[in-house]
């Protein structure tokens, strides 16, 4: 028997019937029937039943009454289909079950911070998902969290879809080569993570924030077809769809144009996403960042829905109405959208007083006019205001109809017009449930402008220096001038999300120059940063370009997810923390020492740190300022925490607590009585509970 083969538990099914079998996993729930034991049995395949049975004589009844969710165990039993009315449909294995033979626990469990089971074991029971759990919770135990079957689906996916990216790039002759992660700063955007060099005294690598200049380096090299699975690293502000450290699907190539760049990625995008069973269209349209910002306010356009943009400053040039005539005056803009039939959802009052007085000022801008169309005319607060024939022309400009609902933002500034408006079509869009879901509509944007301004004056490069210009006879001191260059950038956009970015390259040393000039770059900063880098343009650079991917925002777009950092296996917190290995963290004095960071003024900050007390630790890690008059509130809830973790680990509770935000129910099949746990009938349950009333304890208020 020992000698059988290890079987997985999903792959159990009808054509077993009868044959022994010996599974190993973990217990993922169970059900006590008193001479009856069952258990879902699960591996990274799936879940199985496995009932054990109480013969009289056996020890391995027993064992099987001490088994708990998350042992690890090694089961040997044999196949049946199981009783009819009895299957579980929501089980891929559901038709049969395997009743034990031989059990052996080959690791217990702790108990668990949270419910990992994902199956409930009886047909049409109701189930709690741990997705209420807090996130750094889940994070904390993320090995755990790991467990559940939907974050293993996930990074198989996540898996499958980067097998199929490389196998289609293996396809078009090109070949994964890994650059340093200790390097110099590449610019694009960020800041840089930093790491000390022992070995030289007082100097830096920089993590990389992407590998651009080593994969055009790898062009120069003649390397003409290049890509990897790069980690790159950005110290940004956080939002939901980034990550301190994230991956990147980079690819360059020499001797090609845009089109070759765009093809290949609509075969790899499309073929990642077919692996979720989406089928992408394709070509992929293409956009121009004027058109995208024309028509959506964004140059993230999301195409799902319309809610176009309609241009309306023609119409009022000659109006009587104050505040457009000022805002016309100053060169300004009058644009608007018509949120068709959707007058009963949008009443007066809520195009006043939320959208207008509220939402609009919220997302920068100074107001919102509004206008309903009701008894084939326009009806709001100002059109009194509108000559005849702009009422008539708004009303065939913006093809009005009975019910529809306008929205207009004027201001002097283009930028603020449409970028307001692009705000308010998508908060429109998602308040009235206008966005299809499973509705995919990727589109490149291209034409970007190669610079954008500085508030201080100057410019700066749109997507990253090393991007190749429209032209390139122009004057780098000239702002006006650069502000008006294209660039040769392409960005991949779906459902209004950036999933990649890149560009045909300067492959000529003094356009380089130029560009390094333009971004006010002196000689001296240029050749200290980028020198290598346009030396090696030096040499017979061959014209090239890229592209990268961002991996897990493709992934967590094709699969669904909540957060990008469900489909990555140890990602950061919201803050940048890790609650798991609880990095960053601080360094031993010795461990700076050597690396000569004390005479960085380090050896004071060290100090100060070592002072601090356990309050800014806190605030640090919470990320929550906490001033002078808050201090000694929670230096008392501190003290209050402390002598109750005190008070726990003087009187060790018979059971470990649950860490659950989920309803936890007892289910006993009818006629069977529940078994109580002997510390609830002891109370020991309720022993550290620092209040109680009744049978509960009371649980301090959570604030993320
Ligand atoms: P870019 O900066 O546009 O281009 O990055 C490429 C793609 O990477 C993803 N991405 C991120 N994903 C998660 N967390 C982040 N913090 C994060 N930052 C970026 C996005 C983005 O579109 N060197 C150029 C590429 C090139 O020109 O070839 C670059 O890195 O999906």
């Amino acid at each position: 028997m020992d000698q059988l083969e290890r079987t997985c538990c999903g792959h159990v099914g009808r054509n077993d019937e009868g044959r022994e079998i010996r599974l190993q996993g973990w217990v993922d729930a169970r059900r006590d029937h008193g001479d009856l034991l069952f258990i879902h049995m699960r591996d990274w395949t799936g879940i199985v039943q496995v009932v054990f049975q109480e013969t009289g004589s056996d020890r391995m009844f027993e064992t099987a009454r001490h088994l708990r969710e998350e042992y690890c165990i090694s089961v040997v039993g044999r196949v049946v289909s199981r009783q009819a009315g009895t299957e579980n449909p929501s089980l891929a294995t559901g038709d049969v079950e395997v009743t034990a033979a031989s059990l052996t626990i080959l690791n217990t469990s702790r108990h668990l911070p949270f419910q990992l089971s994902e199956k409930a074991m009886t047909a049409g029971a109701s189930i709690s998902t741990p997705a209420n759990v807090a996130e750094d919770l889940r994070l904390q135990y993320r090995y755990l969290d790991l467990r559940r079957p939907s974050m293993q689906d996930n990074l198989k996916k996540r898996h499958r879809m980067i097998k199929k990216a490389r196998s289609i790039l293996d396809d078009h002759g090109f070949i994964e080569i890994e650059t340093p992660n200790l390097t110099r700063s590449t610019p694009e955007g960020a800041r840089d993570y930093i790491v000390p060099s022992r070995v030289h005294e007082s100097a830096f690598y920089a993590l990389p924030q992407s590998p651009q200049l080593f994969k055009q380096l790898l062009m120069v090299s003649g390397m003409e077809r290049y890509y990897q699975v790069a980690r790159c690293f950005r110290d940004e502000d956080l939002r939901p769809n980034r990550q301190p450290e994230f991956t990147q699907l980079d690819i360059e190539a020499a001797f090609i144009d845009e089109s070759f760049i765009c093809e290949l990625i609509e075969e790899v995008i499309a073929a990642m996403f077919d692996e979720t069973g989406i089928t992408l269209a394709r070509p992929f349209p293409k956009i121009t960042y004027a058109e995208a910002m024309a028509s959506t306010g964004s140059d993230r356009p999301d195409l799902r829905f319309g809610l176009r943009f309609i241009h309306a400053t023609d119409i009022f040039s000659d109006t009587a109405y104050s505040i457009f005539k000022q805002i016309l005056k100053r060169g300004g803009h009058i644009i608007g959208i018509n949120v068709k039939g959707q007058s009963d959802e949008l009443s007066k009052n809520v195009l006043q007083n939320e959208y207008a007085k509220q939402i609009v000022p919220g997302f920068g801008g100074k107001g919102m006019t509004w206008m309903r169309v009701a008894d084939g005319r326009l009806d709001s607060n100002i059109v009194q205001f509108f000559s005849k024939a702009e009422q008539a022309a708004v009303m065939e400009r913006f093809g009005c109809e009975e019910g529809d609902v306008l929205m207009i933002v004027a201001d002097p500034s283009y930028e603020l017009t449409t970028g307001v408006l692009g705000q308010l079509r998508l908060h429109v869009a998602n308040r009235l449930g206008l966005i299809p879901e499973d509705a995919w509509h990727p589109v490149w944007v291209t034409d970007f402008p190669l610079f954008d301004p500085l508030e201080e004056g100057g410019v700066t490069s749109t997507h990253h220096p090393f991007t190749a210009p429209d032209r390139t006879d122009f004057d780098p001191k000239n702002v006006s001038e650069l502000l008006q260059l294209k660039s040769r950038a392409y960005d991949i956009v779906i459902n209004g999300e950036e999933v990649g970015g890149g560009s045909i390259r300067i492959d000529n040393f003094k356009v380089q120059e130029k560009i390094f000039a333009a971004l006010g770059l002196s000689r001296e900063e240029v050749t200290e940063k980028f020198g290598f880098f346009l030396k090696a343009l030096e040499f017979g650079a061959p014209p090239h370009g890229g592209i990268a991917i961002g991996i897990d925002r493709l992934v967590s777009m094709a699969l669904g997810t909540a957060s990008i950092r469900d489909v990555i296996a140890f990602p950061k917190n919201r803050s940048a923390f890790c609650p798991l290995t609880k990095a960053p963290s601080v360094v031993s004095r010795e461990q700076l020492d050597e690396l000569g960071l004390l005479n960085f003024g380090m050896a004071e900050k060290i100090a100060q740190t070592e002072e601090k007390n356990i309050i800014d630790t806190l605030s640090w890690v919470s990320r929550i300022g906490i001033d002078e008059q808050e201090r000694p509130v929670m230096a008392e809830a501190v003290e209050k925490a402390r002598n109750l973790a005190e008070r726990v680990l003087a009187r060790p509770c018979e059971a470990a607590p649950m860490y659950s935000v989920i309803a936890l129910e007892n289910r006993t099949r009818p006629g069977k009585t529940p078994v109580t746990h002997p510390a609830a009938a002891n109370g020991g349950l309720l022993a550290n509970a620092p209040e109680t009333r009744g049978d509960f304890f009371k649980v301090a208020n959570i604030i993320e």
